[in-house]
């Protein structure tokens, strides 16, 4: 038998959310199997209520209380479905923190995702905004999901082509967004990784430390490094990455700004299109190491919204679109959030 599912009211979310806002869900509950699952999802046909699917809280904002269900997803499990002598197939609880996984594999010798070292979150959500760090998106390694419809209770695979992966983005976010829950998630790894430093910050900091032909161990650690000195930790300053995604212009506009801002930086798309990286236009228009109150933007990674301990998600919000605005003004270039936000 299995047990009741234990429903907990006006929950506060403040160790839920990395961002520390003390946002109230009116219910709450922990799920870590498909049945608890469906068993929640009754619960909210019957009391006709919003659905919220959570894992690490790390790429979420709370500008107001959720007025419905929040399912704090739990699974647990990291198990080799296939193997040969070049590669392995895991197929990896949703409820698993995406980190512990990374090392998991680094110490297993299985190679693809060491450059994603030390993203915050859970393995349900990376497929979700196509996680992505120094030159690698979860996608390069991607083979499939399970999902489950919260309409039907219908479990169903996603190929990879079905995901419709694209940069900080899936099918999850758009056709699909609020309407299916990631179960697991199934990765191929390597046995004889190629590391990939395409990246520049990666590969000066390799050069600098000199470190020869590293393997995955070795961009794992420097990975870390890297990040350990830029981004904050979200268990001393409240924060999602990332605030906002870095724009893609048209190369017209691109030009435009370049006659201005000769030394603005840029990463080719298309024949068409540049992205221009959100954090030298947020420095650029003033806003690094800047705060107001309790919230500012980071003065190490200007892309980073902070929130200094009793900022809520209102002020956090709008301190962000201060910041949007002033972009704009600026660049004529407008910043779309890359967290998730529940207004
Ligand atoms: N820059 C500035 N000022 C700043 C920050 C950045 O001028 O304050 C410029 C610099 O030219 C720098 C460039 O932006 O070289 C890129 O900065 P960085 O390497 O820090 O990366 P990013 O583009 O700001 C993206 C991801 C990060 C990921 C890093 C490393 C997005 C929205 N963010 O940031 O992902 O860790 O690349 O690959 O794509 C996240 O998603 O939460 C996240 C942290």
């Amino acid at each position: 038998m299995s047990s009741p599912l234990k429903i907990y009211e006006f929950y506060d979310l403040s160790s839920h959310n990395t961002m520390g806002v003390s946002a109230k869900a009116r219910f709450f509950t922990e799920v870590n199997t498909v049945d608890a699952h469906r068993k929640a999802l009754e619960f909210v046909q019957e009391n006709e209520l919003p659905v919220l699917i959570l894992g690490g809280g790390s790429n979420i904002l709370f500008v107001k209380d959720f007025p419905g269900l929040v399912i704090h997803q739990n699974s647990k499990g990291i198990e080799l479905v296939a193997e040969n002598d070049e590669q392995v197939e895991v197929t990896v609880a949703a409820g698993e923190n995406w980190h512990q996984l990374v090392q998991f594999c680094v110490n297993k010798g299985w190679g693809g995702i060491e450059n994603l070292s030390l993203i915050p979150g859970n393995v349900g959500a990376a497929p979700i905004q196509n996680i992505g760090a120094y030159g690698v998106e979860l996608e390069s390694v991607f083979s499939s999901l399970e999902a489950l419809y919260i309409k039907t209770g219908e479990i169903r695979t996603f190929s990879k082509d079905e995901c419709a992966f694209g940069y900080r983005d899936s099918i999850f976010k758009k056709e699909l967004k609020g309407e299916v829950i990631i179960i697991s998630v199934n990765l191929i790894l390597q046995k004889n990784q190629q590391v990939q430093l395409s990246y520049k910050a990666l590969s000066d900091y390799l050069e600098k430390n000199r470190i020869n032909n590293p393997g995955i161990k070795e961009v794992s650690e420097a990975v870390i490094a890297i990040r350990q000195s830029k981004l904050p930790d979200p268990n001393e300053i409240g924060n999602t990455g990332s605030f906002f995604k870095n724009p893609v212009i048209p190369v017209s506009l691109f030009d435009d700004l370049k006659q201005k801002y000769p030394d603005i930086p840029a990463y080719p798309v298309s024949g068409e299109q540049v992205k221009v990286p959100a954090g030298w236009l947020i420095e650029k228009a003033g806003w690094k190491g800047k705060r107001e109150g309790e919230v500012g933007m980071h003065a190490k990674q200007a892309l980073v919204l902070v929130n200094y301990g009793k900022a809520t998600g209102q002020d956090l919000w709008e301190f962000a679109n201060k910041v949007k605005r002033s972009v704009h003004q600026q660049f004529d270039i407008d910043l779309t959030p890359e967290v998730n936000i529940i207004s």
